[in-house]
């Protein structure tokens, strides 16, 4: 196996075996690394030229009925504050976001059992009601069909689901045992098959994980073929069983965004807050290795501190809504240029 062979495989499209994924993240040389991001920069270019795509990010709600060993907000974290937003604070978000030039919100929450389907339908044809040109991407965890098929009717246009990690041993060992990764990977094509563009996603360096691991992650997004992928690396959070596990690297996510882009060219892929929470230059760094998109925090500034994924979450300066003249700055250092759009999947 060699580089140019996996490249040419990549870009004829031809599917990917484990050991290719496994060499691309272990066996390259720096020169080679630098190709892997050139291409991948010039297939996000051919896709979506110089433009970055931004969504504003609003952070619905902390309560959760899960236990996640990794995550700040998990149900066994008694040190959070818990809180979850009206409709009229959330729809308010909205009017915040739409003359800073955001046209898809994101709703993002903890499983909060009070979000039932009525609830979130009504949110859904009033923010269609006072946004008709705005994309809606939901982030709301595990649902029954008949729940996604409700909300997409209702409005939704997109879903966030990040599998986590795609090997089920693996996913026992960041999740306890009543949470299945089958029932999660379900969800995932069930979503696509009701028409969401999907989005699907892993973290980096999440305590136990190997290179197979992250190997899989990507054969199984090559058969999933979601429309959007976020990746970040495993920052620990202070009050979780994880709190001294070691943070996944910058330089691994990085990588993994490259072989995303080349696996997917049309996706689209955010360069996250974890990235740029674990390194400054991190956002940068995703761009130029083919991400196109950015989630700034469109939630009230006095709920940001309580939505604790991890510790020391970035959810200022360039991170904020209100940062986006620092962000646009940050892309412009790099030739790239923010974009008022949907920014629908190709
Ligand atoms: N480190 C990095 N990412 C995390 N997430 C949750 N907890 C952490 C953590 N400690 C990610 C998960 C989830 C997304 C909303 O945040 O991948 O899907």
């Amino acid at each position: 196996m060699t580089f140019t062979s996996v490249l040419e495989k990549l870009t004829q499209r031809l599917p990917l075996t484990g050991e290719d994924f496994v060499f691309l993240l272990t066996g390259l040389t720096p020169g080679e690394e630098q190709q892997l991001y050139a291409a991948a920069r010039s297939t996000a270019q051919r896709q979506f030229g110089n433009r970055i795509f931004i969504r504003g990010l609003i952070e619905i709600s902390n309560l959760c009925k899960n236990d996640c060993y990794y995550c700040g907000i998990r149900k066994s974290n008694q040190k959070v504050q818990r809180y979850r937003l009206t409709k009229e604070q959330i729809l308010s978000c909205c009017e915040i976001g739409y003359p800073l030039g955001f046209r898809t919100f994101v709703l993002q929450g903890g499983e909060d059992g009070a979000f039932t389907d009525d609830w979130l339908c009504g949110l859904l044809q009033e923010m269609k009601r006072r946004f008709p040109d705005c994309a809606i991407t939901l982030s709301l965890g595990e649902r029954s069909r008949e729940s996604y098929r409700r909300l997409k009717q209702a409005g939704a246009d997109r879903y966030l689901l990040r599998e986590e990690t795609a090997d089920f041993a693996h996913y026992h060992r960041l999740h306890p045992a009543q949470m299945s990764p089958q029932h999660r990977q379900d969800c995932l094509f069930a979503l696509k098959e009701l028409g969401y563009q999907t989005g699907a996603g892993f973290m980096v360096g999440s305590p136990g994980q190997t290179v197979e691991h992250l190997a899989e992650d990507f054969l199984f997004l090559q058969k999933l073929q979601p429309h959007m992928v976020g990746i970040g690396p495993f920052l620990p959070h202070q009050d979780t069983p994880f709190r001294d596990c070691p943070p996944g690297t910058a330089a691994q996510t990085v990588r993994c965004v490259a072989i995303l882009r080349l696996l997917l060219p049309g996706a689209n892929l955010p360069a996250t807050t974890a990235l740029a929470t674990l390194d400054p230059k991190g956002r940068q760094k995703a761009v130029l290795a083919g991400a196109n998109v950015i989630m700034p925090n469109l939630s009230p500034a006095e709920v940001r501190d309580k939505y604790s994924l991890y510790d020391h979450k970035a959810h200022s300066g360039a991170e904020a809504a209100e940062g986006l003249r620092l962000l646009q700055r940050q892309m412009e250092e790099i030739g790239y240029t923010l974009c008022i759009d949907r920014g629908d999947s190709r």
